[in-house]
């Protein structure tokens, strides 16, 4: 694919470390305008060292208001990908209320936040556009000691397939990928134990985890124009695992 996002101004969350910041250095890469925003200003500062293009915007994305003006600040955007999440492993009778609020918070609610911010404007300015929400397989299957993870990548899907719907008419595109386990920080948290590691594996057709870098390049596919007719699907990334 010859893909370039030049004259594109593309706004990823959760791009301090993991997939997100892999994929803001792509986007860049490919000439898009990336604008990078996360909660943790050292993993931002360590980005914007690494490709001085990419701009940064720290916020944490619980802080509704604060979020809304500082997406606000970088409009307009041509392009969207809602990467931040989180994972708190907990057994289901031992799940908290602030466990259940956070990630739900993070993995959600700030998933409407952002997106209204940035399809408002796109609609105001009929520029149509694109949005990739980053689920998971978790959305399909469910995984121990996973309950609350699974439940908000469940509502993250189906919210991007109202999104599409709603959205559509104004031509811009919603859909979400949903990756298998990928080794970033947060796969590490659940699946660094090789036991727990070699029954997921089992599980999956092509006996692998799978790399930042294959989950990237169906974002930059989904973003770009190569799937224009796209719109409103839940793509694994994930070897087979949900096919079994
Ligand atoms: N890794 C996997 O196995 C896997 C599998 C399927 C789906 N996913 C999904 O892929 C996405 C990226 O995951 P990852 O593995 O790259 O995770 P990661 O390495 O833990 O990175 C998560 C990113 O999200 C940011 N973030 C978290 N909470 C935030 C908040 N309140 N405000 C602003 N930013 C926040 C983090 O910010 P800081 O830099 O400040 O920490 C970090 O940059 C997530 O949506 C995850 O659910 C991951």
């Amino acid at each position: 694919m010859n893909i370039n996002f030049e004259g594109k101004r593309i706004l990823v969350t959760g791009a301090g470390q993991g997939i997100g910041r892999d994929l803001a250095l792509r986007l860049s890469k490919y000439k898009g305008q990336v604008f990078a925003l996360s909660k943790t200003k050292k993993n931002l500062d360590s980005l914007a060292a690494t490709d001085p293009k990419i701009r940064t915007i720290c916020v944490d994305l619980c802080e509704w208001d604060a979020t809304r003006k500082a997406v606000q600040s970088v409009l307009p955007i041509d392009l969207l990908v809602n990467n931040a999440g989180v994972a708190v492993l907990a057994p289901f009778l031992d799940v908290t209320p602030d466990q259940f609020d956070l990630i739900i918070s993070v993995n959600v609610k700030a998933v409407l936040n952002v997106s209204q911010v940035v399809a408002g404007s796109m609609i105001e300015r009929k520029s149509g556009g694109s949005i990739v929400n980053i689920s998971s397989q978790a959305s399909q299957a469910a995984l121990k000691d996973h309950s609350v993870y699974c439940a908000s990548k469940s509502a993250l899907d189906m919210l991007s397939k109202a999104m599409a719907l709603e959205l559509g008419p104004h031509n811009i595109r919603v859909n979400t990928v949903n990756p298998t386990v990928i080794m970033t920080e947060m796969g590490k948290l659940g699946w660094s134990d090789s036991e727990k590691a070699q029954s997921m594996l089992s599980k999956i057709p092509l006996g692998r985890f799978g790399e930042v870098d294959e989950v990237v390049d169906a974002v930059v596919y989904l973003l770009s124009n190569r799937s224009s007719m796209i719109n409103g699907v839940s793509l694994p990334i994930d070897g087979g695992f949900l096919a079994t």
